[in-house]
């Protein structure tokens, strides 16, 4: 987590900075900090959000055309002003942002106080920038050199800008597990944790590979080598992306921005690969491998937060549509627990970012194993689909909210696509299902315009429920990961405290907290165990419960006996998680405001998990 962004050109840099920074404050927003080298080199930090620091510097010197800006997520050290970056090295001429973690940091740390180092901070930043200088000190070296000397101390992640006050033409940038975007504009230099920042300026960019690094000096082309000394020759990308993408776009929030995209969101992930009309899916990106992945003997998805909701949707389709077995491991746990993987196996990694740390080492892990590793991720150019050996993109379009919402969706499209063409070569779904999925699925967008007019709905019922300090979600089969995902969306940004459940297993304990008090949400579309979830809402009920349930179009069973319905068109049972997925999000959203919550940057989270 944490963000950086840098500038070296011919403009000012402040603006462009703070922009950067807001851009990039998804990604933490423990405290925030910028340096700008006017003669002398500025240092402006403090705790809280951007928009704190933007108080802070009023009436400051900020000009200069080359600068740093850090925006935090605390690993090491309470989120407070001396913790913030940027920091500076011992005589206060060089300065760093950073985004990782230094494992070795104390072992530095206490080497370097034995040479007199004086910390004023408890981050491993501090420490890096100190060892900086002390190579550059010890060896006279140049600062290029002295950087990638010390980065051949370090062990761990790190994501780093380097500036010194006594040089104002360059910039020195390096990577590692941790992401590092360069843009390269006209006469200018940006750098990022992502490209969002750099989308304004230029559509050029290189993406860093690890243990790599870039110095950039004006009126230069770049100059990229490894920290092992290795001239590299940079391969320079275009950015796809457009600026309306990565703003609000008249909305209040983007996580309402973005579950009002959806429609849009999902056919981008089917643009070009569902074709109902020729009753075909083709997924150009695994197409080299669909042999092997039809034929493996196990599929074993690894992911963590919501695509790992995500992951036991595709459990139910994969296992559902083309007979294999699939397992769904929490990559956090999966790397640490000596897992049996062999070449026979398919791993499919599924992200939003393509950066979770958990998840990338978990890839790693397995690719040493042998097996095929698959990454369904949503971030261009990210490190997963870099470590991956295939893949595809959900092409969601850039999440700015911390909560997951449209690149949830797109992921259970993805995977449906998957499954199905899969299921098709296999044979193990006949043609006409085949083409009955095939076209339901490219109508599901329409369908999900439908669902969203019930937003006032939704809005009524957040109203009454907002102030509960517990809420249930249930659901069975393929809408059981659907109850999960509805639980985590409301805790993770109202603070309430929400369990989902099969709703079959409530009674064997979370039936003990129902009372009048307790909302209880069922998703009941007219579909497989229907008749079970009936029965599952007469139990609430029976305990006094309050329930609001999800049913399909005309339903009037659950209607009876539901103190709230929101209906959703009737689709096919497999479809109905991206269907039933939305009004969760929208109550999630709704009870948030109402509790006066910032929605999109809740309290203590990153969007972005770049630590263990
Ligand atoms: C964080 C985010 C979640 C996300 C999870 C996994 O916790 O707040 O929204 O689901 O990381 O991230 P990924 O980028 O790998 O999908």
């Amino acid at each position: 987590m944490c963000g950086i962004v840098a500038y070296l050109g011919d403009r000012q840099a402040y603006p462009i900075l703070i922009k950067g920074l807001h851009r990039l404050e998804y990604r933490g927003y423990d405290s925030s900090g910028i340096a700008i080298i006017n003669g002398n080199l500025n240092l402006y930090k403090r705790k809280g959000k951007v928009s704190e620091l933007e108080a802070f510097v009023e009436g400051k010197d900020v000009s200069g055309t080359i600068g740093i800006a850090h925006t935090r997520w605390a690993t090491h050290g309470q989120p407070n002003d001396e913790n913030a970056h940027p920091h500076f090295s011992q005589n206060k001429e060089l300065s760093i942002i950073h985004n990782g973690i230094i494992e070795n940091y104390n072992s530095l740390k206490e080497e370097l106080m034995k040479r007199g180092h004086i910390f004023d901070s408890e981050t491993d930043t501090e420490v890096l920038i100190h060892l900086i200088e002390d190579v550059q000190k010890n060896e006279t070296l140049e600062l290029s050199e002295a950087v990638r000397v010390a980065l051949n101390q370090v062990v761990g992640a790190y994501a780093i800008v380097v500036i010194s006050q006594n040089d104002n033409q360059r910039l020195i940038a390096a990577k590692k597990g941790s992401p590092l975007v360069i843009g390269i504009g006209e006469n200018e230099f940006l750098i990022a944790s992502d490209a969002t920042p750099i989308i304004e300026y230029t559509r050029k960019v290189i993406y860093l590979e690890d243990e790599e690094m870039a110095i950039l000096e004006r009126g230069k082309e770049p100059e990229i080598k490894s920290i092992s000394n290795i001239v590299r020759t940079p391969y320079i990308h275009e950015l796809t992306m457009n600026l309306d993408s990565i703003e609000k776009g008249g909305y209040e929030h983007f996580m309402l921005k973005e579950i009002f995209e959806q429609p849009h969101s999902i056919s981008e992930s089917m643009r070009g690969r569902l074709r109902p009309g020729e009753g075909i899916i083709s997924l150009g990106g695994i197409t080299q491998y669909k042999n092997k992945i039809k034929n493996a003997k196990r599929i074993v998805m690894i992911a963590c937060g919501t695509s790992w909701h995500a992951a036991l949707v595709g459990e139910y389709l994969f296992e559902e549509l083309t007979r294999i077995p699939v397992e769904v491991e929490y990559a956090s746990e999966f790397r640490y627990r000596n897992p049996i993987i062999t070449e026979d196996d398919v791993v499919i990694a599924i992200s939003q970012s393509g950066e979770t740390a958990d998840t990338l080492a978990a890839i790693k892990l397995a690719k040493e194993k042998g097996a095929l590793i698959l990454g369904i991720c949503n971030v261009v150019g990210s490190s997963i689909p870099r470590e991956t050996h295939a893949g595809s993109y959900t092409h969601a379009g850039p999440e700015i909210g911390v909560a997951s919402t449209k690149a949830f969706t797109s992921q259970v499209t993805l995977l449906t696509m998957m499954a199905l063409m899969l299921a098709h070569e296999k044979g193990t779904i006949s043609d006409s299902h085949h083409q009955q999925l095939i076209t339901e699925l490219s109508n599901i967008p329409t369908k999900i315009e439908a669902v969203l007019k019930t937003a006032p709905l939704v809005k009524e019922i957040a109203e009454k429920y907002k102030n509960s300090r517990n809420a249930l979600y249930l659901g069975r089969g393929i809408n059981f990961p659907v109850a999960l995902e509805g639980a985590l969306k409301l805790k993770e940004i109202s603070y309430i405290h929400a369990e989902g459940y099969p709703a079959a297993e409530m009674k064997h304990g979370p039936i003990a907290l129902i009372d009048e008090e307790m909302p209880v949400v069922v998703i009941a579309p007219k579909k497989g165990n229907y008749d079970k979830v009936v029965s599952n809402i007469q139990e609430v009920k029976a305990r006094k419960g309050k329930i609001i349930a999800v049913v399909t179009e005309g339903d009037t069973e659950v209607r009876n006996m539901a103190d709230h319905v929101i209906e959703i068109p009737d689709t096919e049972e497999l479809l109905v998680p991206l269907i039933a997925t939305i009004p969760l999000q929208l109550l999630s959203y709704y009870i948030a405001i109402m509790r006066g919550c910032n929605v999109d940057q809740p309290r203590n989270l990153a969007k972005s998990v770049t630590v263990e």
